[in-house]
């Protein structure tokens, strides 16, 4: 049995795995990136290790974490301590370890800069803080998709962001996941920015656009929404 429970730190390693089975435009990571490690600093560790109160996890018989939700209420803000908290430990791990043991995903993560130092800039990025100030990410191991697991995380999710009085709620994805688009606009996310060809976040796939989708929350109408679409 699968159930939705707030983040604890015994699942650090299961979220780590997540993140790179999932994490390559929703298929695993492994073919193209060899450190799951700084994978998961570059991805997921900001918000197990600093904002654990943002996190829930889809868990199998209390045990195995198999799917997730993270996010943060306030993205100005988390961009600002991403910087400061994790950064650092980008760079020591890079430059200590995946350089030498890896050369390959060291030259990936520079092709990754181009995305964190917002390369082509996103027109609209203030407007969208501003109207949508929060952000996440989900995902779930590929056996137990398609069972409701991503919508009953959502729904946590969105509930959560809903006593905390947040308005809206932005995400980012890449055209080639077409899982992730279909999930998104079930759950009434618009989208927002499409980048051109070619600034998608992975060197290999030239073609794919970066997205970013948002939604606009409202306070009691949400739990309907989703109620609704979930059985
Ligand atoms: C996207 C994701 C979170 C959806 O979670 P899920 O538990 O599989 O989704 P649900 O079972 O709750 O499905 C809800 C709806 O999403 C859409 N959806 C989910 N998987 C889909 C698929 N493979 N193809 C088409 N639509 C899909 C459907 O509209 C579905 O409703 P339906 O089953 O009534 O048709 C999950 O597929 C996933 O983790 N993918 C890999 C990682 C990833 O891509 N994360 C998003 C990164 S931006």
């Amino acid at each position: 049995m699968i159930e939705i429970v707030k983040y604890r730190p015994q699942f650090r390693e299961d979220i780590i795995n997540i993140c790179f089975k999932t994490g390559y435009m929703g298929r695993s990571a492994s073919m193209y990136f060899k450190d799951p490690y700084l994978f998961g600093l570059l991805f997921c560790l900001y918000y197990v290790d600093y904002e654990p109160e943002n996190c829930f996890i889809a868990v199998e018989n209390h045990q195995q974490a198999v799917g997730y939700i993270l996010g943060s209420l306030d993205s100005e803000d988390q961009d600002q301590a991403f910087r400061k908290l994790i950064l650092p430990k980008i760079i020591r791990r890079l430059f200590f370890s995946t350089i030498w043991r890896h050369p390959s995903t060291f030259t990936t993560v520079l092709h990754f800069r181009k995305i964190f130092s917002n390369s082509p800039p996103v027109p609209n990025e203030r407007d969208i803080q501003k109207m949508y100030p929060a952000h996440l990410h989900i995902d779930i191991l590929d056996f137990y998709q398609r069972r409701g697991t991503g919508s009953k995380l959502l729904k946590k999710f969105e509930n959560h962001l809903c006593e905390h009085n947040i308005e809206g709620v932005h995400l980012g994805t890449s055209s080639y996941n077409k899982k992730a688009i279909q999930f998104y606009y079930k759950y009434g996310f618009e989208l927002l920015y499409q980048s051109p060809e070619g600034f998608g976040m992975w060197p290999n796939a030239p073609k794919a656009r970066a997205l970013i989708f948002g939604k606009k929350l409202h306070k009691h109408n949400n739990n309907e929404e989703i109620n609704s679409k979930i059985d």
